[in-house]
């Protein structure tokens, strides 16, 4: 199942009620852990975001922590050597941030490592999610990835996060 919210508390609440105890979580845009801590012992978390004010805040729960920009390749390595079994795939970048990025982010993560199911807190897809009218109806996915490219995704295609985030400096 792939969920889409833009209020916060819908996307801790269908958070929520995605996990089961013994689940691994993979958490995008953890900040200071305010999501993270719902679900941190009844889950296996591992919860990345750059911002230096999560570092000592996310040092406080029991989760694995990275501190890196999920738009490099080198910080999905990290995670895949730490795990390859994704349960449920979290992201809030913001939810106001740029759509474009944060679905480039959700594809990348999600064909990497194939979760049950992806939460997405972000306003732009969510408006277009609720816009847009399909005149086919055969794509659809019961995964927290699109199934219609199963393997495709990654990783030669992962070079496109540099024409799609120009502000990523090496
Ligand atoms: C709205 S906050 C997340 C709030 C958090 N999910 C919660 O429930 O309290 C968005 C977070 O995304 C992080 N973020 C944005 N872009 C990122 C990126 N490219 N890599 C890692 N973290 C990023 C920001 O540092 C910020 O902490």
């Amino acid at each position: 199942m792939i969920k889409l919210s833009y209020n916060i508390e819908n996307y801790r609440k269908d958070l929520l009620d995605l996990v089961s105890p013994g689940d691994t979580v993979i958490e995008l845009g953890c900040h200071v852990g305010g999501t993270t801590k719902l679900i941190a012992s009844k889950c296996n978390v591992i919860a990345i975001d750059n911002s230096p004010e999560a570092v000592d805040e996310m040092a406080k729960l029991n989760v694995e922590f990275i501190s890196g920009d999920v738009r490099l390749h080198d910080i999905i390595a990290e995670v895949f050597k730490i795990t390859q079994k994704c349960d449920v795939l979290a992201i809030d970048l913001g939810g106001g941030y740029h759509p474009d990025t944060a679905f480039k982010v959700f594809y990348i993560w999600s064909s990497t490592f194939k979760p049950k199911h992806s939460l997405i807190r972000n306003r732009g897809i969510l408006e277009f999610f609720n816009s847009a009218k399909s005149t086919e109806k055969e794509h659809v996915s019961a995964k927290g990835y699109l199934e219609s490219y199963h393997d495709s995704g990654i990783p030669p295609q992962i070079k496109e996060f540099e024409l799609w985030t120009p502000s990523l400096k090496k």
